[in-house]
């Protein structure tokens, strides 16, 4: 798919290596909407981006809220070729730990944003995909979806993190297949530790500590490094149904 015909809404836009994505985009020709939260840096971040970027505000767990936003996006882009799944959030819970039994509350809502997430905005996103005049491939979309090298090796106190990426691996096959008759591929990364405001936060020896754990590059990943991968997918058109693991070859430890 050619980059400078592509309306994409990228989730989870407003920051890390969704931000970096979106950037990428616009820098390469495509038109974007910044699809995040309410309260995120998503409009600052559209404007920084100039007339090729708008921000849609949703939650990516309501239908209501991401089907207008979905709505609002296509009516800005002209079209919607690519959806960017990079919305997501962590968590850290041992299954039993000090004070007892994990909370289920806080398990479920890492699936609820992670995992039912992803497939909310792929499912609502792939009736206006549909609608495309495909391309001479055929192709009328592309999903890309993010995981983590934790639906793999997932670290102590990472059970609901894991599940819900997981879950975005597990699902990237059938959904794929689900989609192909309407000229639509699905991709998922799977990030291994990357340089967001998310690890920003954390003390320089622990990122040092992260970093020392990639065979190689022995350095934190650059979220331009995703997006780089994120945009090859739209390219490629013989990509489809798998997950890229993109991690200097980490294999994460129990901790
Ligand atoms: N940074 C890493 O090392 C790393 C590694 C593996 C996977 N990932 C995954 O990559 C994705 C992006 O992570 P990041 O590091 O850029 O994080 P980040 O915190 O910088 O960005 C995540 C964005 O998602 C948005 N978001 C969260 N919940 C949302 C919701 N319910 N509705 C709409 N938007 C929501 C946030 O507002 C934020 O802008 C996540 O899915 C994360 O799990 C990150």
């Amino acid at each position: 798919m050619d980059l400078r015909s592509v309306g994409a809404v990228v989730t989870g836009g407003a920051s890390g290596l969704g931000r970096a994505t979106a950037e990428a985009l616009v820098a390469a020709g495509s038109r974007v909407a910044i699809l995040d939260r309410p309260a995120s840096a998503g409009n600052d971040v559209a404007k920084s981006l100039g007339d090729a970027a708008i921000f849609t505000a949703a939650d990516v767990t309501s239908a209501d809220e991401l089907g207008s936003a979905l709505d609002t996006a296509v009516r800005h882009l002209g079209s919607l070729n690519v959806l960017v799944n990079c919305a997501g959030v962590g968590t850290a819970m041992k299954t039993l730990g000090r004070s007892g039994p994990a909370k289920l509350d806080a398990f479920a809502y890492v699936i609820q944003v992670n995992l039912i997430g992803t497939f909310n905005a792929t499912r609502l996103a792939a009736p206006h995909m549909a609608k495309n005049t495909p391309n001479a491939e055929g192709e009328r979309g592309v999903v890309i979806n993010t995981a983590s090298v934790a639906a793999f090796d997932g670290q102590i106190g990472q059970a609901a993190y894991s599940a819900s990426k997981g879950g975005i691996v597990g699902m990237t096959l059938p959904v794929a297949r689900d989609l192909a008759e309407f000229g639509i591929r699905v991709m998922t990364i799977a990030p291994g530790i990357f340089d967001t405001p998310l690890l920003g936060t954390l003390p320089e020896a622990i990122r040092a500590s992260l970093a020392k754990q990639i065979p190689f590059p022995q350095r934190l990943g650059r979220p331009a490094e995703y997006a780089a991968l994120a945009l090859h997918i739209v390219q490629n058109a013989m990509l489809n149904g798998e997950t890229i693991r993109l991690d200097g070859a980490i294999r994460m430890q129990p901790r």
